[in-house]
C-alpha cells in the first residue's frame, strides 16, 4: 500500500498563501537529493485538468461536484500519484481529499458520509503521509484574494462561505492530528517557511 516515497500534501482557504511555498519545499527536498514530483487538485493529469476546467467555472449542483473532484482525483492517483511513490518520488500536491471535505462539505454543505464513501473507494486506503494546513482568518484571506485576478467559482463565493471551508479543515486536522502540521499563514513569508521545516522535520528521514 504505501509507497516508498513521500506523500505531502498542502490545504487552506483561498488566499492562504500556499502555492509559493510549494515550489520553495520542491527545491529544498532536491537540494537534499530527493526526487520530488509537483502536482496539483483537482488536475494533475490531462484528463483530472480537463476536469478541472468544468469544476472551476461551470454551474452544477454539489453532488456532481463532488463526483468530478473524485474522478478527477482517481485518474491523478491512479496514473500519476501511486506510480511516482513507487519510484520513490516525493509527491507534493497542491490540495487533495481535504479540500473536498472543506469546500464540498464544509462550504456546501454536501453530506460528509458520501464524501468519506468517495474517499474509501477512490483512495483504497492512500492517505498523504503530511498535510500542511496553511491557517488563516478568513476575513484576512479575503483581503488577500481581493488583489489577486478574476475569481472562479469557489474564490467568488462570500466570506460565510469561506468561514465554513475554514471550519471544514478544522475539522479534518481535529480527526487527523497525526498527518497534520498546522501552519500559521498569517505570518511573514520566512516564519511560514520555518514551521514547513519544523513539519518536515517531523515527517523524518526518507525511507
Ligand atoms: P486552487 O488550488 O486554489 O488553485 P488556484 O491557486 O489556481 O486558484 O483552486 C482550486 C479550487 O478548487 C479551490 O478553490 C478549491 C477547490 N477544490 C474543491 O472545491 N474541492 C476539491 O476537492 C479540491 C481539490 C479543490
Amino acid at each position: 500500500m504505501n509507497g516508498r516515497g513521500r506523500f505531502i500534501t498542502f490545504e487552506g482557504i483561498d488566499g492562504a498563501g500556499k502555492s509559493s511555498h510549494i515550489e520553495a519545499l520542491a527545491a529544498w527536498l532536491r537540494a537534499r537529493g530527493q526526487s520530488v514530483q509537483v502536482t496539483r487538485e483537482p488536475g494533475g493529469t490531462p484528463l483530472a485538468e480537463r476536469l478541472r476546467e468544468l469544476v472551476l467555472h461551470q454551474p452544477m449542483d454539489a453532488l456532481t461536484e463532488s463526483l468530478l473532484v473524485f474522478a478527477a482525483r482517481r485518474d491523478h492517483l491512479a496514473t500519476a500519484i501511486e506510480p511516482a511513490l513507487a519510484a520513490g518520488t516525493t509527491v507534493l500536491c497542491d490540495r487533495f481529499t481535504d479540500a473536498s471535505f472543506a469546500y464540498q462539505g464544509g462550504g456546501r454543505g454536501f453530506d460528509l458520509e458520501v464524501l468519506a464513501r468517495l474517499e474509501a473507494w477512490v483512495q483504497q486506503g492512500r492517505q498523504p503521509d503530511l498535510t500542511l494546513w496553511f491557517e488563516l482568518p478568513p476575513a484576512l484571506a479575503a483581503q488577500r484574494r481581493a488583489a489577486a485576478r478574476a475569481p472562479d467559482r469557489f474564490e467568488s463565493e462570500d466570506q460565510a462561505f469561506f468561514e465554513r471551508v475554514h471550519a471544514g479543515y478544522a475539522a479534518r486536522a481535529t480527526a487527523h492530528p497525526g498527518r497534520f502540521a498546522r501552519i500559521d499563514a498569517s505570518l511573514a513569508p520566512a516564519q511560514v517557511w520555518g514551521q514547513i521545516e519544523a513539519a518536515m522535520g517531523r515527517l523524518g528521514p526518507a525511507r
